[in-house]
């Protein structure tokens, strides 16, 4: 194995999606459907296990609350019942055999409680081991505006720079309260971005102040994408805050350990050329089923 290639990828799936009770009361968020580019209907987590096989990562890491792994092992796993199985037209049967080909990729690691997005990335630390790893939000799917997938865009800006890299998108100012934010220096105009600063969910007066980039628009700035290419020495950081409960908003956030990361290390931002669906709300959620399929 060549010393950074990335082989791994993390998706934590552990969280309670409030925003979407009372469908959560019954229906993980990572499980609601959606109708892919292929046509079939698949639960979001199957979307963003794909989006990262096909970029070439070899084994996925699934962090689940102990309750729901059986779910989710009974869909990535399992085979369905045979009375199902001869139910299926012959292309479904044969999409069901590469299900279980793609199962045996996948981990399953436990968040034994919810302590926040961060601290379920910190569950990763003993599978993930020394190695730089894919981070994909668990509610997020991609679609790509040229050939290249966005995860393999992702890798291969990892690939030139060395470091770990966070994508982005450009966001007008009315949703910053929804996401991460940075802002930095172009190394490559509209592309590459070396950061220098992190900042979650900012209000406008802030990012105003603090996050505007160079050649942009007032209004608009750089959110994360829901893609991050990270060195391990992310879960320095993470078990920093978690041993000196250092919380926000009552959780172990990531964007605190990446602002640590990156002054550390050093992070470069990339604008994706791509867009991404978030299914965490119920609009943007919507959104998606009408938009994802044709984009
Ligand atoms: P979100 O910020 O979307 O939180 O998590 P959430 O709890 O799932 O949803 P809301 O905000 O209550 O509606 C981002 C990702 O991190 C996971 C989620 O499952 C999602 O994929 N997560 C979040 C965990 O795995 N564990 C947590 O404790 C929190």
């Amino acid at each position: 194995m060549q010393k950074n290639q990335v082989r791994k990828a993390v998706i934590p799936v552990a969280g309670f999606g409030t925003r979407l009770f009372p469908a959560t009361k019954v229906v993980k968020k990572e499980l609601f459907p959606i109708i892919d580019r292929d046509g079939r209907a698949k639960p979001v987590i199957l979307a963003i296990i794909e989006e990262a096989i096909s970029a070439g990562i070899a084994e996925v890491g699934i962090v689940v609350q102990p309750d729901d792994r059986e779910i989710f092992e009974d869909l990535l796993k399992n085979p369905p019942k045979k009375e199902l199985f001869k139910k299926l037209s012959p292309q479904n049967q044969e999409y069901s055999r590469y299900l279980e080909d793609l199962g045996s990729k996948i981990t399953f690691l436990l968040q034994e409680e919810q302590l926040g997005y961060g601290h379920a990335v910190f569950c990763a630390k003993d599978w993930v081991q020394d190695e730089p790893f894919l981070l994909m939000l668990g509610d997020h799917v991609y679609a790509s505006d040229i050939q290249k997938s966005c995860a393999s865009q992702l890798l291969d800006v990892y690939e030139q720079v060395n470091q770990s890299v966070v994508s982005l998108t450009t966001t007008p100012a009315e949703i910053l309260h929804t996401a991460g934010c940075v802002t930095g220096v172009w190394q490559e105009l509209n592309s590459i971005l070396e950061v220098t600063q992190l900042y979650e969910k900012p209000t406008i007066e802030y990012a105003q102040q603090h996050l505007h980039v160079e050649g942009m628009a007032e209004n608009e700035f750089l959110c994360i994408f829901g893609l991050y290419l990270l060195s391990p020495k992310i879960f320095d950081f993470l078990a920093e805050h978690i041993n000196q409960n250092l919380r926000e908003r009552g959780e172990f956030q990531l964007t605190s350990s990446l602002d640590r990361l990156r002054q550390e290390e050093g992070i470069t931002g990339y604008v994706v050329k791509g867009k991404c669906f978030d299914t965490g709300l119920p609009d943007t959620y919507r959104q998606t089923m009408i938009d994802f399929r044709n984009f």
